[in-house]
């Protein structure tokens, strides 16, 4: 069964970051999507005609990860991502960042850093599966540090492409700035509800 582009997640009349910006990364996103469909089925083709064990399957299979794990990220991207001027409200997912981070504005400076170390990639705020941990993270691609029994609760794309309509290649900054000021915080704290509550984690 074939991925489907998840159009509701894409956001609108976001807050210093422009439509322009969000089209452009939009097709790329749509990009991924096909690229992991395609595999899918480039991989059981080569399984069927018997090439399961050869290095080209073998590198193919390295690929999969990248675009799947792509497709994935965009969505949990796009879809913490909203015109809201909305703080974080009193909840389970402020404590829990003020017990692991002192405060929100610690945690907010931590985040933050995440975002702007070299190299393209993500920030993520994770909150571990079975211990409720919460945890900020690089993920270098789209796969490289990933927490593997982690929830993604917060998403943050730090690759070029998510801000070089709107800045230079040094305006990562001006937009992790812009980003903090559009995060779908009811977003973020219904994805750490559904961590504590154990309920199936869900990107859409
Ligand atoms: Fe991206």
């Amino acid at each position: 069964m074939d991925y489907l582009i998840q159009e509701q997640l894409k956001p609108q009349n976001l807050i210093n970051i422009s439509q322009d910006q969000i089209d452009d990364h939009w097709n790329l996103y749509k990009g991924y999507v096909n690229q992991t469909n395609a595999l899918n089925k480039e991989l059981a083709e080569m399984r069927e005609n018997g090439q399961g064990g050869t290095l080209a399957y073998a590198d193919r299979r390295r690929s999969y990860g990248f675009e799947y794990n792509g497709m994935i990220l965009h969505e949990f991207y796009f879809g913490n991502l909203y015109k809201n001027d909305k703080d974080l409200a009193q909840g389970s997912l402020l404590k829990a960042i003020v017990e692991s981070w002192g405060s929100f504005e610690a945690w907010k400076s931590d985040f933050e850093a995440a975002g702007k170390m070299r190299g393209i990639g993500w920030a993520i705020l994770y909150a571990d599966s079975t211990t409720k941990q919460l945890s900020n993270h690089f993920i270098a691609e789209h796969h490289l540090g990933t927490i593997a029994s982690g929830n993604p609760i917060l998403v943050l794309d730090v690759w070029e492409h998510a801000y070089m309509v709107d800045h230079k290649a040094s305006g990562r900054a001006d937009y992790i700035a812009a980003f903090m000021q559009n995060i779908n915080w009811d977003v973020a704290e219904t994805r750490y509800d559904a961590t504590l509550s154990e309920k199936t984690f869900r990107r859409f």
